[in-house]
């Protein structure tokens, strides 16, 4: 793969990140890291999408004017996904001139290209959902995710014609020319293409903190497509050709399975619409519940990445998230079970490994060993396991090392044999330290810190009793 260009979905800024947020950009950086590693030219894009009503009344409430309350909203995320080793190439925030003068752009092509008209609209608008809701979803006349009163709204509209694109849609999703993953998710796509697709909406009358709708003043853009369009925006659509040659379209849009309408049917076909190239992969993951209940304000259970990695470490929160939960499937989390996989399988699994290791090294060869890179030729799966999604997998799969390796400790009784037979420990010291840096080479993507910190005890000129990697927690 010469280049691989990989977004997270850019997050509204009305609440600051959460578990759920952090584990999609997560993922990313695995991916992103793990491409960079094989040589690719990698653009990983994250963001933060800051327009809308939505965002328009959480300013309100903090009583703040909106793009200020965007400004500190935002920088949460860059901070957090600093704090969580995140290796963006960009940042891309919708209130940035950049974006907006890509976006008009982008509108401006889309009325040339005939697929929008003018209309008038009734529904119900669901500001959670930064979207109109059916009726018949309502529970008790609320939505059921926000449990709040959608708007009724009757007002003139411009629309686009997603119903003439159903038809080119499931063709490029069944060639393979799009690819949808998992499998459930591209079935659900393209059923809900099969049952015939509506127009939908580009415009809002005048909805507050909201871009201009370039030809029409008394309309603002709609925030979803302004928000979908920052893929393109951030790679210089209309502002720096060479770049977006270079990396449009997109390798792949990671998102939650809470949106793949809006990236697997209208933006393919919008993109369709001005004449530019549809992304090659969307991949939808689940959703996390905590202690077995949805995360939600109200119920108080919303997890903060950063407390968890200023209590943990950075790498035991990647770990946790990565391991516990096969990615694309629905799963729990909970401070019960990172504790107790960083315990077992981080603090005295990898962590009492290496310090043991390295005690041993230090005191009965004087620091020194050598490392043999050929014992471990290839990565054991590892890799293979990243590039399709299984990342718990190839967690597995290096923790099987992790386990050997202390097995081999443990069952050659290593502290007396240092004592006994000097030529034997040093010919199972070296092979033990081969595959610690084995597994710190696999573990480049997904646990950089920790796979940084091996690496470099395990390759110093004198290896000394090293720090504990994962530090008992109180
Ligand atoms: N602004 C839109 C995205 C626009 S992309 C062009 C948006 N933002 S959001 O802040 O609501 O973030 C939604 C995303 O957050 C989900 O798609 C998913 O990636 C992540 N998650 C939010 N809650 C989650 C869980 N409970 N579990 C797992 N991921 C979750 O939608």
């Amino acid at each position: 793969m010469e280049k691989f260009y990989i977004t997270t979905p850019i997050y509204y800024v009305n609440d600051k990140p959460h578990i759920g947020s952090a584990y999609t950009t997560i993922a990313a950086d695995v991916l992103a890291r793990f491409y960079r590693g094989q040589g690719a030219d990698t653009f990983f894009l994250a963001g933060t999408a800051e327009h809308g009503s939505k965002i328009a009344q959480s300013a309100e409430k903090a009583g703040k004017e909106p793009k200020v309350f965007a400004d500190e909203m935002s920088a949460k995320f860059s901070l957090a996904w600093d704090i969580l080793n995140i290796s963006n190439n960009d940042f891309i925030r919708t209130t940035e001139e950049r974006h907006t003068e890509a976006v008009k752009l982008f509108f401006e092509k889309l009325k040339q290209s005939g697929k929008i008209y003018e209309g008038e609209y009734e529904g119900l608008y669901c500001v959670g959902h930064e979207a109109f809701i059916k009726e018949s979803e309502l529970v008790n006349g609320l939505c059921p995710e926000h449990k709040t009163k959608p708007e009724v709204v009757k007002e003139k509209n411009w629309f686009f014609k997603l119903s003439e694109y159903g038809e080119i849609l499931t063709k490029k999703i069944q060639s393979g020319e799009f690819i949808i993953l998992p499998e459930e998710r591209r079935n659900e796509v393209l059923s809900f293409i099969s049952q015939g697709l509506e127009d939908i909406t580009i415009s809002r009358q005048n909805a507050k903190f909201a871009l201009p709708l370039p030809w029409d003043e008394n309309q603002t853009i709609y925030v979803w497509l302004d928000e979908l369009f920052n893929y393109c925006s951030a790679i210089g659509y209309g502002a720096n050709d060479e770049k977006f040659k270079k990396y449009w379209p997109a390798d792949l849009h990671l998102v939650g399975k809470d949106i793949i309408k809006f990236h697997c049917v209208i933006w393919p076909a919008l993109l369709l619409a001005i004449g530019e190239q549809i992304p090659k992969k969307v991949f939808a993951h689940g959703f996390f519940t905590v202690d077995g209940q949805k995360i939600s304000k109200t119920l108080g259970n919303v997890i903060d990445p950063v407390e968890w990695a200023n209590k943990y470490g950075v790498d035991a929160v990647r770990y946790f998230l990565l391991r516990e939960v096969a990615f694309g499937e629905d799963g729990d989390v909970s401070e019960e079970k990172l504790r107790t996989r960083y315990e077992g399988e981080l603090a005295n699994g990898l962590g009492n490994l290496v310090s043991r290791l390295t005690t041993l090294i230090e005191k009965f060869l004087e620091g020194k060993v050598t490392i043999d890179t050929s014992i471990f030729p290839n990565d054991e799966g590892a890799g293979e396991a990243i590039e399709n999604f299984r990342f718990h997998e190839a967690l597995s799969i290096i923790w099987q090392w992790v386990q050997w390796c202390n097995k081999t400790v443990d069952e050659n009784k290593l502290w007396e044999l240092g004592k006994t037979d000097i030529k034997k420990f040093e010919q199972l010291a070296n092979q033990l330290s081969s595959a610690l840096f084995f597994i710190a080479q696999t573990l480049k993507p997904l646990l950089p810190e920790t796979s940084e910190k091996i690496l470099k005890i395990i390759t110093a000129p004198k290896i000394t009793k090293a720090e504990p990697l994962f530090p008992r927690i109180e």
